[in-house]
């Protein structure tokens, strides 16, 4: 049987590291049996330029037919300073609402061979493996009201709205547990019940859900400031963080730097099961360094990794990406980002060779 695997490259250095990803899953093709068809489409600026919107109505039809998403990248200066709903990152919140993938799962893993690439020292980071659970359709991104509103005499108004339901709060929680069945059993869950309602709900809804049906997970909670602090001062202590979106997007970009760089961290985005997931990098577009092919394209191919363990009923093939993206760091292949000086291609061409 067939799957149907849609690509959507995006902006800046989004096209060059998908680039890679398709080579991945050409080869798997080929040399494993996957049966992976791929199809693409425009997406943020790249589809903007082309039709005035960053994700059509048919893009968002396909992405919610086809069994996995895999995304590169959005946004740009370019597109900067177009109003909010029309910008690039508009589409990709569309994108994730439309599909209905409330649990954004990024994991932070240090590589054996990237323990020195970190700017913590080795013996925090060596064997660090956090999951961050993400909540990722809800919150601050999607609360209303929102906007900018004018009240006149040159001074305007921002505002955004943190809101959160308890059915929201429990099905990413139920999300968390569930992966701490097959982890060390640990879920810390962040967030702000110090000063925010929406946080106090949050750490209730988590607490009531662990002791009715996950009695045997060790649940902790942690103040939001406190964890992004401990982050960097004992990683280790970690095993899975559950938080909501904004939360979420901020500690694990800061994660991400304990395992080396941006470019490693993947990420995959699921909803209820048997419903596509979406699967993306968690870095930008990078416009600093796009078309100079230095990009690193761990984090797309490892992001179809996760595509394959929970999208494409292939966790063998996962753990095969998984393992010669590991080899291809410890035959010393560097791009930019971990201090090297191999191009896109060159890394991608060492993840294929263990792939053959
Ligand atoms: C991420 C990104 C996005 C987010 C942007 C591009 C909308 O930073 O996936 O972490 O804030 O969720
Ligand atoms: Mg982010």
């Amino acid at each position: 049987m067939t799957k149907t695997l849609l690509l959507l490259p995006g902006d800046g250095i989004g096209p060059e590291v998908t680039a890679e990803s398709r080579r991945v899953v050409e080869r798997l093709n080929a040399a494993a049996g996957l049966g992976v068809e791929v199809e693409e489409a425009l997406f943020g600026g790249a589809a903007i330029d082309a039709t005035g919107d960053p994700i059509e109505a048919a893009t968002i039809a396909r992405a919610k037919a086809v069994d996995a998403v895999l995304m590169g990248a959005v946004g740009g200066p370019k597109w900067a300073n177009q109003p909010f709903d029309t910008r690039p990152e508009a589409g990709l919140l569309k994108l994730r609402a439309a599909m209905q993938v409330f649990a954004n799962l990024r994991p932070a893993l240090c590589f054996p061979a990237l323990a020195d690439a970190s700017t913590l020292k080795r013996e925090h980071v060596e064997g660090l493996n956090i999951l961050f659970v993400r909540e990722l359709t809800g919150g601050v991104y999607f609360g209303e009201p929102r906007g900018i509103e004018d009240l006149g005499g040159g001074e305007r108004r921002g505002v955004n709205t943190q809101v959160y339901t308890s059915t929201e709060i429990r099905r990413v929680a139920r999300v968390a547990f569930e992966l701490a069945k097959g982890r060390s059993g640990k879920v810390c869950s962040a967030e702000k019940s110090n000063v925010m309602e929406s946080g106090l709900l949050w750490k209730q809804e988590v607490q009531k859900l662990r002791d009715a049906e996950y009695p045997h997970v060790e649940l902790s909670h942690m103040l939001a400031d406190n964890a992004a602090m401990q982050l960097v001062k004992a990683p280790k202590q970690f095993d899975i963080i559950l938080t909501d979106n904004l939360f979420g997007d901020i500690l694990s970009d800061e994660a991400a730097m304990l395992t080396g760089s941006l470019g490693m961290l993947p990420s995959a985005a699921i909803g209820e099961a048997g419903k596509p997931g979406l699967y993306e990098p968690i870095h930008g577009s990078a416009p600093d360094i796009a078309g100079q092919g230095a990009a690193n394209p761990c984090a797309s191919i490892l992001s179809l990794a996760m595509g394959l363990r929970y999208s494409l009923g292939r966790p063998d093939l996962a753990d095969r990406v998984e393992a010669a993206v590991s080899a291809a760091l410890d035959a010393g292949v560097r791009t930019r980002d971990l201090g090297g000086t191999a191009t896109t291609r060159d890394m991608g061409e060492a993840i294929l060779a263990q792939l053959a």
